[in-house]
């Protein structure tokens, strides 16, 4: 019997990962966010009707679902307020719904000023984050500095802390970046605004967990980015600042090790990728401005255009590994519809045309990497919206058999369109 699902990105996020969740959530009794931070956009559609989630567990649109923020996320208290009166807006309410632990690293102005101070600083060798101060609101976790949820039931402990990060962060900005220093009472009372509101909400949710384990009630673990994003497993240093991975559920819940019933890898048929860093498949040509196109290739949370090109199955291959991935979901298969020839990456050779076998890991080697194409035929017809396998082309039937025969791992989903309905479920997960 299946009680725990995680969902990852297998890529370097924008799978689709939102809208599976959301899908998956009917039968789920909670749905629980682990790592990463309002740098996420979950991009949900329902009966055309676009939400899209940063912070809050993509369950939330299901009303007997609870929602939790758990230990491994870094929390911009205003950010989350402001999403949380967005969805009251569309009549959803998160009373006894949304649980937000108080293990959670608070991101402050401080962290959002020198993320983007950093990024401008470093220029063409910048990693392209999103600016919302994610990296340097973990790097205060793991550096002992950071303020947390919880601090702020003790409101002397909590400006005492925050003045010694305002000097901190200040000299960084003034003799560093450049930059003018920043208030530290106007961040205090900015932040004391939403204190109330903010522990409303806040308990200690691996409790919540824990109990929920016990009772077999069934739990979603959402993750958030993609692996290839992963701090130690992804294309570093062009990586968050997180275990993307399912690894990050075991120390992002206070759950503690336990036996995950099945993994689902989300894919797109094609790929994507936000911000700088190693693509080896990535294309420069009018397929790659398709893919843009046709698949509305743009970051819901910066709205920056993403980088776009042919699925990487060696890449793929990795991921399955290092989330010891069940099954798989391909999503946004329908952008493909138009193509004559559909490229697959099945292993690379250097620029001299040596053999690789291994990922690399220094930047300088992905550098070299050469991608090796298995061609397949396109299908040229719409696939949008198909609910039923046998109702795919045979050219596109192919497609998902290739991916399968390579990786050795099932596909389970397919998605067809960004709607609900839009689903092919191969297997029933829950
Ligand atoms: P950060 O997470 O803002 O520090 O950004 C680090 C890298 O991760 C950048 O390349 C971002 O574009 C990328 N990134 C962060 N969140 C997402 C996401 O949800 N989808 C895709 N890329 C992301």
């Amino acid at each position: 019997m299946i009680n725990n699902i995680a969902i990852v990105g297998m890529q370097w996020g924008d799978e689709g990962k939102g809208k599976i969740v959301d899908l998956l959530s009917k039968k789920s009794n909670y749905i629980v966010r682990y790592q990463g931070g309002n740098n996420a956009g979950h991009t949900i559609v329902i009966d055309k009707k676009k939400t899209i989630l940063h912070l809050i567990p993509s369950g939330i649109l299901h009303d007997k679902t609870i929602c939790i923020i758990g230990d491994g996320v870094v929390v911009s208290p205003e950010f989350l307020i402001e999403e949380i009166k967005n969805i009251n807006k569309s009549n959803i309410s998160i009373k006894n719904r949304l649980f937000l632990s108080h293990n959670c690293t608070i991101i402050l102005p401080y962290h959002i000023f020198i993320d983007r101070a950093r990024e401008k600083f470093q220029g063409k060798s910048s990693i392209g984050t999103t600016e919302k101060g994610i990296g340097p609101a973990y790097e205060d976790q793991v550096a002992r500095r950071g303020l947390r949820i919880g601090d702020l039931k003790y409101p002397n402990y909590f400006s005492k802390k925050l003045k010694e990060i305002s000097i901190y962060y200040n000299s960084q900005l003034i003799n560093l970046y450049n930059q003018e220093a920043i208030d530290y009472n106007f961040i205090l009372e900015n932040i004391l605004k939403y204190k109330k509101q903010i522990l409303e909400i806040t308990t200690d949710t691996s409790s919540i967990l824990i109990n929920a384990k016990k009772k077999n009630k069934k739990i979603i673990f959402e993750g958030a980015q993609g692996s290839l994003l992963d701090i130690h497993h992804g294309t570093y240093p062009y990586v968050t600042s997180s275990n993307t991975t399912v690894s990050g559920i075991f120390s992002g819940t206070g759950l503690g090790p336990f036996k995950l019933d099945y993994v689902l890898g989300i894919t797109k048929a094609y790929s994507t990728r936000v911000g700088s860093g190693p693509f080896p498949t990535e294309l420069f040509n009018d397929i790659g401005n398709h893919f843009f196109k046709k698949g509305n290739e743009i970051g819901s949370t910066t709205g920056r255009r993403r980088r776009t090109g042919w699925i990487d199955l060696v890449l793929l291959s990795q991921s399955i590994q290092i989330n010891s991935v069940n099954g798989l979901c391909l999503t946004k298969i329908d952008i493909l519809d138009e193509l004559e020839e559909i490229k697959v990456c099945i292993g690379y050779q250097s620029i001299d045309n040596k053999k690789i076998t291994n990922i690399p890991c220094s930047i300088c080697d992905w550098e070299k990497l050469v991608p090796i194409y298995k061609t397949l035929s396109g299908w040229k017809s719409s696939t949008l919206g198909i609910n039923k396998f046998q109702h795919l082309p045979e050219e596109a039937k192919n497609f998902v058999y290739f991916i399968e025969k390579f990786t050795k791992i099932s596909i389970d989903i397919i998605s067809t369109g960004p709607d609900r309905n839009h689903t092919i479920i191969l297997r029933n997960i829950f």
